[in-house]
């Protein structure tokens, strides 16, 4: 695998003007699990075309960041990788520019392909990128929904998370000049993949430790997140659970580790926990399945997503 990390770095953002660069150094600086860069890597190097999928990998690590930037004033959490949130560090007109201007490096590393891929490539990034504002708008507009199903959540994590996981198997392999079938079969399972992986996330900002996690535990409770661990708290619930739950879904005035430690105790008591670990393990057979009808060798791919259920960060 090419040195991902050392080529990122070697990436210069003392620019002027520094207000606008430092934060986009600060945010790629080493910390990050690079997950979506590895995937269009791995992807191309199952076709022997690692190299040529570098300024893939670079626009998907350089636009993942991009929306965190974005996603961590939306969400308002005060910590990632450890390290305060660039609105916290800096402030929200940073995060929003200096976001805005990660979105054009993206789009300028994948200037660098060679001409008979580039409008394929283009539209496969710019068609997942309309997708993640799309999850992003239902992830904000489910906070102040009562109820949301399990398919609404399905399709907002896909959207938000997955489809960009997907896009990075699918740009790899095409750059590696995969078939159409094996396309189309990488870019599923990266969207299996994708939903186990956001799930895992919400179990971990309820679960995680924060000192591995990097980030607040407890912050998708304050922030009233819909994710798959409330849903299935509030099927599980029997009354006295769901008054509860109720309460602090509609509280105003509280004091933050309350509201963590009472909504974790009802996520406890109705087993929410191992059913999504269970749903989880569900999309990863999925994704295992689908890696397994490619034609060329993805045994590297099913490690990764087998090891990735019991990441801690
Ligand atoms: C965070 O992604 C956003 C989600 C989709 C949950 P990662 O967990 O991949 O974050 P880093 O890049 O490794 O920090
Ligand atoms: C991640 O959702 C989706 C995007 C960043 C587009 P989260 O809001 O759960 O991600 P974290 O937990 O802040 O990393
Ligand atoms: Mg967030
Ligand atoms: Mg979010
Ligand atoms: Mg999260």
């Amino acid at each position: 695998m090419a040195d991902f990390e050392h080529i990122l770095q070697l990436l210069d953002w003392h620019r002027e003007p520094k207000g606008l660069y430092e934060p986009i150094g600060y945010t790629l600086a080493e910390g990050g699990k690079r997950l979506r860069p590895r995937l269009a890597l791995m992807s191309a190097a199952m076709y022997g075309a690692e190299e040529q999928a570098v300024p893939v990998a670079l626009a998907l690590e350089i636009f993942h960041n991009f929306t965190l930037l974005h996603d961590d004033l939306m969400d308002k959490a005060p910590t990632r990788r450890g390290r305060p949130t660039v609105y916290l560090r800096w402030n929200e007109n940073t995060a929003i520019l200096s976001g805005d201007q990660m979105l054009i490096e993206a789009y300028k590393q994948l200037e660098k392909l060679p001409d008979y891929l580039l409008a394929k490539v283009l539209h496969i990034f710019s068609t997942m990128a309309t997708e993640i504002c799309e999850g992003q708008q239902r992830d904000m507009d489910f906070e102040d929904m009562e109820e949301v199903s399990a398919d609404d959540y399905m399709l907002m994590i896909k959207q938000k998370t997955s489809v960009l996981l997907g896009a990075a198997l699918e740009m790899g392999a095409l750059v590696g000049g995969a078939t159409e079938k094996d396309r189309h079969l990488l870019r599923q399972a990266g969207v299996e993949l994708g939903l186990a992986f956001q799930i895992q996330d919400d179990i971990l900002d309820t679960y995680g430790d924060p000192n591995t996690f990097g980030k607040a535990i407890g912050g998708d409770i304050l922030q009233n997140k819909k994710t798959l661990l409330l849903i299935t708290a509030q099927r599980q619930a029997n009354d006295e659970q769901r008054t509860t739950l109720d309460k602090w879904l509609h509280a105003d005035n509280f004091v933050q580790e309350d509201k963590i430690n009472a909504v974790r105790e009802i996520y406890n008591q109705t087993g929410a926990r191992e059913i999504c670990e269970r749903c989880m393990a569900d999309r990863t057979d999925n994704a295992i399945r689908l890696l397994k009808e490619v034609s060329a060798d993805t045994n590297a791919l099913q490690t990764l997503a087998t090891t990735m259920l019991c990441r801690k960060s």
